[in-house]
């Protein structure tokens, strides 16, 4: 069963601080852009890629898609200011129906079972998200202190990629424009139509590079893997 996939690629990576985008930083001589698009590129059934991507990187990132041979972005768009609006940006070209993954181009360590596992429900439910039993103790903090231990057994940390009816997405975008939603991931969009997400369950090593130490991690990963 195919599917399509939008990456949100147009962020600053601030909290990197790596002074450009930290898509462009690179892991074992490959930038991190290159991972996650090869995951893709490489999985028969990804009909095609949406990329958002920031105008500033336009020209380096058209220049990394031909120098690795990148054959299947469908789509460059213009990201916006927050991942939301990069996502609904891509999501307006999409014309199809069928399934539509989310994925964040800064988890390149997303896997190919992963995702078909992610598909498959998303066929039978029309949405699916990607997450991890909580490993921590959560507690709610309010002015520094502690208000409440949260019980663990029922919190689960969410990923992308994320998949869903392109039809049901498209109106959960909608809805939020409507409402000035803005949510921190695609489900909170398609949870407030009321409409029931399916949790899969995913990978620890599925991480989003977003501070320095996260490099650690990853090249952590990448040996762990073999490279
Ligand atoms: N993203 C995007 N458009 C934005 C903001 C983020 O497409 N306006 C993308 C990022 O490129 C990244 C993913 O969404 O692949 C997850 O966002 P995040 O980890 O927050 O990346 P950045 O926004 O780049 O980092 P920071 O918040 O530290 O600046
Ligand atoms: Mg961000």
């Amino acid at each position: 069963m195919t599917y399509q996939v939008i990456l949100p690629a147009a962020g600053m990576g601030k909290r990197m601080g790596a002074g450009k985008n930290k898509l462009l930083l690179e892991l074992n001589g490959m930038p991190v852009l290159i991972h996650t698009l090869r995951v893709f590129e490489e999985d028969e059934a990804c009909s095609g890629i949406i990329l958002a991507i920031h105008p500033q990187d336009e020209a380096v990132f058209k220049a990394l898609l031909t120098r690795y041979n990148v054959t299947k972005v469908i789509n460059l768009v213009p990201g916006g200011e927050e991942r939301q609006h990069s996502i609904y940006n891509a999501l307006k070209t999409v014309r199809s129906d069928g399934i539509i993954l989310v994925h964040d181009a800064a988890r390149p360590f997303i896997q190919k079972e992963q995702i078909h596992r992610l598909t498959k429900t998303a066929q039978e439910t029309s949405a699916a998200i990607m997450g991890v039993p909580a490993k921590d103790t959560m507690k709610k903090i309010q002015n520094g202190v502690v208000v409440e231990t949260v019980e663990r057994s029922s919190l689960w940390a969410v990923q992308t990629p994320q998949a869903f009816r392109i039809s049901l997405l498209r109106q959960a975008y909608e809805q939020a424009e409507k409402d000035s939603f803005l949510g921190t991931d695609d489900s909170s969009l398609v949870e407030r139509l009321n409409h029931p997400v399916t949790m899969v369950e995913g990978n620890y090593d599925n991480i989003k590079l977003t501070t320095p130490e996260d490099l650690f991690f990853a090249e952590a990963i990448l040996k762990k893997r073999g490279f």
